[in-house]
């Protein structure tokens, strides 16, 4: 029987810094898994672990996870292609290899700081030593300039890589968005006693990236995805890539206004804010197209059945999560109901794995394919059944939860907002009411749905092509 080892001597240089970047990113996914149970866990039984993991804490180790994991992801993804696209090595391997395990270590200290320090009054000293305060980018700020210091070295490395070889529609606005994404972060960075302008800035960075940046990066690597994994025709993704950034910034930029409803700032906002942010969808509607019509067009046939699944996943995802489930609570008359409710939670999770967890799970099995010795992965191979049910668990538990907590979300909006008038009183009542409680069940059902979708997912990635003999298939 063959065994096909994991063989770097298959990867190109800046490949190998991928491969690094891929795995920091899938253990912390597991990370965030795991909290994400305990969190759930406590909405159930909230003495559970307390004074000891507090909420708190538990809540922000998952969400910070998530973000960095997703960054590892994309920035993994990014040296995975980067001399493919440029035709040349990448410039400053070194540094990259720097930049990761600095990166590590630093989030290492950050999460144990998290986790040993639970509770305490916040002075400027914490806010430098410990924790920022800003919900999902609370690392404190001298773990804030180490990144910013990891990601100037990350921008150095593609855009001479670039500069040096040769640019591409893809790679152009790619390297443009990487400007934006990282003067983004700077917004986050600073400090205000005003609460109003402390989250007017905030969400600079966490609207920005996640309906902006992180969208028009994520259509790179589709476009690159396509042209991989289909044999997709480079100028018409390029054409498709345009317009979607395009229609992106057209409507993300101004859709910001969604966050600025009832944090202080002027009524104007409610106007701009709905109307941008409505038109949000359509991009992403653009999106799903393309990505049906390359497949259709080259009869679904590819080189690499998991991946391919897994970008599909990754186009309804995106359309479904962030934009049909952000349309539903992003005008202002429903938001004055839904705001601050479990509709937000719901939202959050099937956006964020529809959107980001998705294809990066598709680069994963693009780079295990190449690791492997560009073995053949399809439907029919050995053990091909847990690729996919890893995919079916995952999307089935992901998408049990989001429904669970928009039963939740409605029960709040009825009880709290519209009967009790947003009154504290009104608060208590939504949380103690039958349906909120049966969504907190239900909510943690699929998360064991999901837990299950991730333990075949990492023993997949370790073992698919292990045994194959056929070679991958040209398109
Ligand atoms: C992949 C893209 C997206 C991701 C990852 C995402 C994620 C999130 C998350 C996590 C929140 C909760 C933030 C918090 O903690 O307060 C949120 C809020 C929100 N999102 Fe999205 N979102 C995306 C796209 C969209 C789109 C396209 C729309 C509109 C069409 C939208 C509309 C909203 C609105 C209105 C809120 C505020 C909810 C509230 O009032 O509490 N989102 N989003
Ligand atoms: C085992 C599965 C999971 C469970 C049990 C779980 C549970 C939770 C809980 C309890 C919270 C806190 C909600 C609150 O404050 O009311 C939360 C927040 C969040 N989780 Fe998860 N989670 C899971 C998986 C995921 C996945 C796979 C993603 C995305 C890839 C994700 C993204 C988020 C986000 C974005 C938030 C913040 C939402 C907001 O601010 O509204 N979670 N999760
Ligand atoms: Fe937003």
């Amino acid at each position: 029987m063959t065994i096909n080892k994991f063989n770097s001597a298959n990867l190109n240089p800046g490949q190998k810094v991928a491969v690094k970047y891929f795995i920091a990113a899938m253990l912390l996914f597991v990370a965030q898994i795991v909290f994400g149970l305990i969190a759930g866990a406590q909405y159930l039984m909230p003495e559970l672990f307390y004074n000891v993991l507090d909420f708190s804490v538990v809540r922000m180790v998952h969400i910070n996870a998530m973000i960095i994991w997703m960054l590892f992801g994309f920035m993994g993804a990014i040296y995975w292609l980067v001399e493919d696209e440029a035709g040349r090595p990448l410039v400053g391997v070194f540094w990259a290899n720097l930049a990761f395990w600095l990166f590590s270590i630093a989030v290492t200290i950050v999460v144990l700081v998290y986790l040993f320090i639970q509770i305490g009054p916040g002075t400027r000293e914490t806010l430098w030593l410990i924790n920022e305060g800003r919900e999902y980018i609370e690392a404190p700020r001298w773990a804030d300039i180490g990144i910013v210091i990891c990601v100037l070295i990350f921008f150095y490395n593609i855009a001479a890589t670039f500069m040096k070889g040769k640019w591409s529609g893809i790679s152009g606005v790619l390297v443009l968005d990487l400007v934006a994404l990282a003067g983004l972060y700077l917004a986050g960075m600073w400090y205000t006693p005003n609460i109003s302008m402390d989250q007017y800035w905030w969400w600079w960075v966490i609207h920005m990236w996640v309906e902006a940046t992180w969208e028009v990066l994520v259509g790179c690597i589709m476009a690159w995805g396509l042209i991989k994994v289909l044999g997709a025709k480079r100028t018409v993704v390029t054409t498709w890539l345009y317009i979607e950034v395009a229609l992106m910034f057209g409507s993300g930029i101004l859709g910001i206004g969604h966050h600025y409803f009832w944090i202080g700032t002027p009524e104007y906002w409610l106007t701009i804010g709905g109307f941008f942010s409505a038109l949000e969808p359509v991009p992403l509607v653009g999106m799903v197209v393309h990505a049906v019509y390359d497949s259709g067009k080259h009869d679904f046939k590819n080189n690499n059945h998991p991946a391919m699944a897994w970008l599909i996943a990754h186009a309804f995802g995106n359309f479904f999560g962030a934009g049909v489930f952000g349309f539903m609570h992003t005008l202002p008359q429903i938001n004055l109901y839904t705001h601050g409710t479990q509709w937000s939670a719901s939202h959050g999770h099937f956006a964020f794995f529809g959107a980001y967890a998705t294809i990066c799970i598709a680069v994963f099995y693009i780079a295990v394919q190449k690791w492997r010795g560009d073995v053949y992965m399809s439907g029919d191979t050995k053990g091909a059944w847990r690729w996919k049910w890893s995919c079916i668990l995952l999307n089935l538990g992901v998408v049990g939860m989001t429904m669970a907590l928009l039963v939740s979300g409605y029960d709040q909006t009825f009880i709290e907002r519209a009967q009790e008038g947003a009154t504290w009183g009104g608060y208590f009542k939504a949380q103690l009411s039958t349906w909120f409680q049966q969504g907190m069940w239900w909510r943690q059902v699929f998360g064991y749905v999901t837990a299950a979708g991730i333990v075949l997912l990492v023993w997949d990635l370790l073992t698919i092509g292990k045994n194959e003999t056929k070679e991958i298939v040209e398109v």
